[in-house]
């Protein structure tokens, strides 16, 4: 795996050659931006120009780093939940926790003047780094900017995104995000988490996306069908880790980064080699 995240690296570093990198984060959860803030901030760090459309602004002036601020179009969610309390209905339904923050964010972004101030400008990008969450609202933007576009979850995958990669989520022995299962489950374990994954998986098709549709289509005369874009997205980089989420397989373009958000440690760890013995 640190071979393909090197040659993605390499990708985004090549002969010191500057990227115009744009930042698609509909989400106004900050725990999600806590993951690819770092990501974004570093590739302005290496000499690319970084532009970020989120709820999350940089407090500072970032050489290189240049935010559109969603500040104040929506409220921010809770951020911690306590999951002993949360009941097991509640997860087998998680779907419509994610319709209602999709819905109230993708009716207060599109239409604002940040993103109507945004598409008449210039649009030329390389390469579009964007969240896939909940919603497909932000592909309108990508699909204006036309270039190749790269998936990020800050979470384990959602259901709706395997599809588009043809990446395996087979129910037999994959738990979907929201059951607590191994990969060894019991018959009627697996009934539970096949009905659950088809329930977001249809949820989100017949439901969120046409929804989704409807504001774009309110917004803008040229009626960019967004589920069509977002079966555009290049690479999907997932902040997972097969040694604390199980090995489980993903297609070539499906690449696990967790730990992508960490800071390197200032000094390596001091390690007494006396203590294993
Ligand atoms: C959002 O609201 C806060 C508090 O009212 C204000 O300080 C901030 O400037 C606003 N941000 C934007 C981008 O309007
Ligand atoms: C979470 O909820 C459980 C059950 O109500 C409670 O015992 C526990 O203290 C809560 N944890 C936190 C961090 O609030
Ligand atoms: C848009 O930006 C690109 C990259 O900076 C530049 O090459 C191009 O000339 C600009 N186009 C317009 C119309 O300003
Ligand atoms: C998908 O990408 C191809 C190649 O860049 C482009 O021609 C096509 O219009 C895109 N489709 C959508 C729906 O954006």
């Amino acid at each position: 795996m640190y071979f393909r995240v090197f040659l993605l690296l390499t990708v985004f570093y090549t002969n010191g050659e500057t990227l115009r990198i744009l930042g698609l984060f509909e989400h106004a959860g900050k725990s999600h931006h806590w993951v690819f803030d770092p990501l974004l901030r570093k590739l302005a760090e290496k000499g690319h120009d970084v532009t970020v459309i989120s709820f999350f602004p940089q407090k500072t002036k970032i050489p290189r780093f240049t935010d559109i601020s969603l500040e104040n179009l929506t409220y921010i969610g809770f951020e911690v939940w306590n999951l002993t309390r949360v009941q097991r209905t509640m997860m087998q339904t998680a779907v419509h926790l994610l319709e209602l923050s999709a819905k109230r964010t993708c009716a207060a972004v599109l239409p604002s003047p940040q993103i109507k101030e945004f598409l008449k400008g210039n649009l030329t990008y390389d390469v579009i780094l964007t969240e896939l969450f909940n919603t497909n609202c932000f592909m309108y933007v990508a699909a204006k900017v036309n270039a190749p576009i790269i998936g990020l979850s800050s979470c384990a995958i959602l259901p709706f995104w395997n599809e588009l990669f043809a990446n395996p989520d087979n129910p037999s022995y994959i738990p979907m995000m929201f059951m607590d299962y191994s990969d060894k489950l019991t018959f009627l374990e697996r009934v539970e988490n096949t009905l659950v994954l088809w329930y977001h998986k249809l949820y989100f098709e017949l439901v969120m996306n046409p929804y989704t549709q409807k504001i774009v289509n309110e917004n803008f005369p040229d009626h960019i069908d967004v589920s069509a874009v977002a079966k555009n997205v290049s690479l999907f980089l997932v902040n997972t880790h097969w040694s604390i989420s199980r090995p489980r397989p993903f297609v070539p373009n499906v690449i696990e980064v967790g730990g992508l958000n960490l800071a390197e440690p200032e000094s390596p760890p001091q390690v007494n080699l006396v203590d294993y013995y």
